[in-house]
C-alpha cells in the first residue's frame, strides 16, 4: 500500500503562474510533444539552428566521391553533426546504434542518375521509420519537373528567389515541418520570410572551402535555420576541420574569414596528430 501523504506544509506556489514557454522553432509551436521532441533532436534549442551532415547521395548516385566507404569517410565525422541525413540501408549497415542524436531518414527514391530523377516514389513506410527510431522523414520534391506532383528539384528550372519561394512555400503548405532547399544569391531573405517553417540549405556541389563557408554564412544571416551539407564537407581535403568550421558559422555566427582560419588551424593540427 502506498504511504499516506502526511506532509502538512505544502508549497503550491499559488501566486506563480505555470510557465508556458514557446517552442524555439518557427512554425512548430502547435505541434504535439513528440514532434517537438524530435525536432529538438535535429535543431539545437540554444542556437535554433542545425548542422545536418548529408550523405544520402548514394540513393541515386551510388558510391560517389567521398562516400565510397561511409564507415571510413563519414562515421568519424558524426560526432560533429547535430543530425545525420541518410538512407535506411546506410543507417542499418553502417551507423553505430549507439548514436543518440536525431536521424533524418530519406524516405523517397527510385530513379538513378541514368533516368528522369523526378520519378521518385515513397520508399520507406511510417512503420519502418518508427522501427528505425528516426526523428524525421525527408521526401524530395521536383517542382516544375516532369513528375512534380509525385515527388518536387526541377533541373530545368531557374533557381532564383521566385522559384524558391514557390517551392518552399508549397512544401510548408503541404505540411512539411521544415524545408531543405538551395541558397540563391539574390533575395534569399524573401524565401525564408515567406516560408512559415524553418529552412535549411543544401550545400550543393563542391566549392573551395572559403566559398562554402561564405554560402553557409549568407544563408543563416538571411534567416536559414542551418545547413544540410554533404559534398562541401565529405569532399573537402579536411572533412573534420570543415564540419567544425561550418558549425562555428552556423551556431556561433563566425564570419567566413574567421571560420576559414579555424578550418586551416584544425586541418593543420589534424595533420600533425596523424604524423605523430
Ligand atoms: C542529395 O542527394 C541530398 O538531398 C543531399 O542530402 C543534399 O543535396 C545535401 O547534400 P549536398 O550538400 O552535397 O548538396
Amino acid at each position: 500500500m502506498a504511504d499516506a501523504d502526511t506532509t502538512e506544509a505544502k508549497n503550491y506556489a499559488t501566486s506563480v503562474p505555470m510557465q508556458n514557454v514557446p517552442f524555439f522553432l518557427k512554425g512548430s509551436n502547435n505541434l504535439d510533444w513528440g514532434m517537438k521532441n524530435r525536432l529538438a533532436q535535429i535543431f539545437n534549442p540554444t542556437s535554433g539552428r542545425t548542422v545536418m551532415l548529408a550523405f544520402d547521395h548514394g540513393y541515386f548516385l551510388g558510391p560517389t566521391s567521398g562516400l565510397e566507404r561511409i564507415d571510413l569517410n563519414i562515421v568519424p565525422l558524426i560526432e560533429y553533426a547535430d543530425t545525420l541525413m541518410l538512407t535506411r540501408g546506410i543507417l542499418r549497415t553502417t551507423i553505430p546504434p549507439t548514436y543518440t542524436r536525431g536521424i533524418v531518414l530519406r524516405a523517397s527514391g527510385g530513379p538513378s542518375i541514368l533516368k528522369e530523377l523526378s520519378d521518385e516514389e515513397i520508399a520507406v513506410s511510417i512503420d519502418e521509420a518508427v522501427r528505425l527510431n528516426v526523428a524525421a522523414m525527408a521526401v524530395q520534391v521536383f517542382i516544375g519537373g516532369e513528375h512534380e506532383t509525385r515527388s518536387a528539384v526541377g533541373k530545368e528550372m531557374v533557381r532564383d528567389a521566385q522559384y524558391m519561394r514557390l517551392a518552399t512555400r508549397m512544401c510548408a503548405e503541404l505540411g512539411a515541418t521544415y524545408v531543405k532547399t538551395y541558397y540563391v544569391d539574390e533575395d534569399f531573405d524573401t524565401v525564408t520570410a515567406s516560408c512559415p517553417v524553418p529552412i535549411v540549405i543544401a550545400g550543393g556541389k563542391k566549392l573551395p572551402e572559403p566559398e562554402a563557408l561564405q554560402l553557409a554564412y549568407n544563408a543563416v544571416q538571411q534567416g536559414a535555420a542551418g545547413v544540410d551539407m554533404g559534398r562541401n564537407i565529405f569532399q573537402s581535403k579536411a572533412p573534420a576541420a570543415m564540419i567544425q568550421a561550418v558549425r562555428a558559422v552556423v551556431h556561433e555566427n563566425l564570419s567566413p574569414t574567421q571560420a576559414y582560419d579555424l578550418y586551416l588551424a584544425l586541418k593543420e593540427s589534424d595533420k600533425q596528430s596523424v604524423e605523430n
